[in-house]
């Protein structure tokens, strides 16, 4: 067995002995969310556990977690299952590493600068409103298959403007088909040993090219031609780090991509997520309902609106907590350290969970309840939270840099559809939970629409 971390006596951290052979692989493959979560109940903040032979260390308490994200990020490079990724993603920087990272994320960050990304809030209501406008009260709908297509349409038309327009349905097929591909390799991908089985079937390999073919179409077509657009991929054209060099093709290529995979199925999720609470608690429904009433005044909601909806961003933030579309961040040791009274040596396996700690009722109590009004100011200033006790967007340098992106969209799509619906599950379907890359219900979400009265809307009244 490989070396585990150990303390001045040679303790290893506590944790569950498991199988001589397999470790806790077994308990791991039945209900993954479960076993950890009751890992660090058990065991406490740093839980020592083998996956077949390979040690992994649990860290779930927000100090830990700050030194590994914050305190001490150059010593934790990004875990295997990022560096599968890469078939799909190259070198764009959710897989990046190192300078190459530091480099590219400089050039990407200005373009998700809030005065950069306001300018999304007209697509994003767009592309809600036609989607509404093909609904019927009284329908059932898979809400997660909804929620997918259009994040995927919002971020289509904020990263390519009316450029994708000819390659909508040819994207979200290509995209469909890597998605489940790498479910294949589930979200405990970053426990597997070295070398990881890759998805390099034939469909696979196909939708990759598709993509390449459509994104590269667009890159050269806009090089050729010049044409001033207001999208992202612009604002990826232009940008130039300090001695003014800019993207190469690939580069651009590996950047568009990642953003399009990292950009579309989070969001989805906290969405999904979000409308499978609000049918539990029409209590919070009705808040909701109220707040863009007294906001919108029957009108669609626009940037300027997002900072003037606290309960919907409430609502969004409380989903995310008991929801994480993100449920695990997986970090790897480039070289030994100590921490907490324990050697750690290069080579660890790290994972820091989200699920478990957003749900730690230390600082959550109740933490099983949907209960939006934790994320009030007023909740916030009696009881503060500690930093990395929620971190549904990871945090220090490697932090997702689309998370204003993404909380602008969540606010203004959940706003604009509960303007205009409600939802209520589909009785005895059961709702089950996909730790796969990203936390999604497995088979959908079947939900009854049901549409409310439109509001004439007033006019200046929102302005
Ligand atoms: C609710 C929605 C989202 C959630 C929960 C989320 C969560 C995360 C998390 C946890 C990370 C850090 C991963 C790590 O440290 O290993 C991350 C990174 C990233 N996210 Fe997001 N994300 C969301 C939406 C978006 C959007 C809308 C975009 C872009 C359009 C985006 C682009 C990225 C990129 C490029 C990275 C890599 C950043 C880097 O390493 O420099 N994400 N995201």
């Amino acid at each position: 067995m490989k070396r585990g971390p150990r303390d001045a006596k040679g303790n290893l951290p506590p944790g569950p002995r498991g199988n001589v052979l397999l470790g806790s692989a077994v308990d791991l493959g039945r209900n993954s969310l479960k076993f950890l979560t009751r890992c660090a109940r058990e065991y406490g903040d740093i839980v020592y556990l083998r996956f077949f032979n390979t040690p992994i260390v649990l860290l779930t308490h927000p100090n830990e977690i700050e030194y590994v994200l914050v305190k001490n990020p150059g010593n934790f490079v990004k875990s295997r299952d990022y560096r599968a990724l890469k078939s799909v993603l190259g070198n764009g920087l959710l897989t990046n590493e190192g300078a190459e990272w530091q480099k590219q994320r400089k050039l990407v960050q200005p373009t998700f600068r809030h005065e950069n990304t306001d300018r999304y809030a007209d697509v994003m209501v767009l592309a809600t409103t036609r989607m509404l406008d093909s609904w019927r009260g009284g329908e059932t709908r898979d809400i997660h298959q909804q929620m997918m297509a259009l994040t995927l349409d919002v971020v289509a038309q904020s990263l390519f403007g009316s450029d994708v327009s000819g390659h909508a349905g040819g994207v979200e097929q290509a995209l469909a088909v890597l998605l489940n591909q790498f479910d294949g390799m589930a979200g405990l991908a970053f426990l597997l040993p070295e070398k990881l089985p890759l998805p390099s079937t034939l469909k696979f390999k196909r939708a990759v090219k598709q993509l390449d073919r459509i994104i590269y179409g667009i890159i050269h077509e806009r090089r050729r031609t010049r044409k001033a657009s207001k999208d992202l991929l612009e604002m990826l054209l232009l940008s130039q780090d300090a001695e003014g060099s800019t993207m190469s093709d690939e580069q651009l290529r590996d950047e568009v991509m990642t953003l399009f995979l990292a950009g579309h199925e989070t969001t989805a999720n906290a969405l999904s997520w979000s409308w499978y609470l609000l049918a539990q608690h029409p209590d919070v429904e009705e808040r909701l309902f109220e707040e863009i009433r007294a906001v919108l005044h029957g009108k669609t909601p626009t940037a300027r609106d997002v900072g003037r909806l606290p309960y919907t961003e409430m609502i969004v933030k409380e989903a995310m907590r008991l929801y994480p579309p993100a449920w695990a961040v997986g970090r790897q040791a480039v070289k030994k350290f100590e921490l907490a009274g324990f050697n750690f040596p290069a080579g660890t396996n790290i994972a820091i969970l989200q699920w478990s700690t957003q749900r730690d009722p230390r600082f959550f109590p109740e933490p099983e309840k949907f209960d939006p009004e934790r994320f009030s100011a007023e909740s916030l200033r009696a009881n503060p939270l500690p930093r990395f006790a929620y971190f549904p967007f990871g945090g220090g340098p490697r932090v997702c840099v689309g998370a204003g992106f993404a909380m602008m969209e969540a606010i203004l799509l959940l706003a604009t559809m509960a303007q205009r619906f409600r939802m209520t599950l589909v009785p005895n379907r059961k709702v089950k939970l996909l730790p796969s890359v990203t936390l999604r219900p497995r088979n959908g979400i079947q939900m009854v629409l049901h549409e409310r009265r439109r509001e004439a809307p007033v006019r200046g009244a929102a302005d």
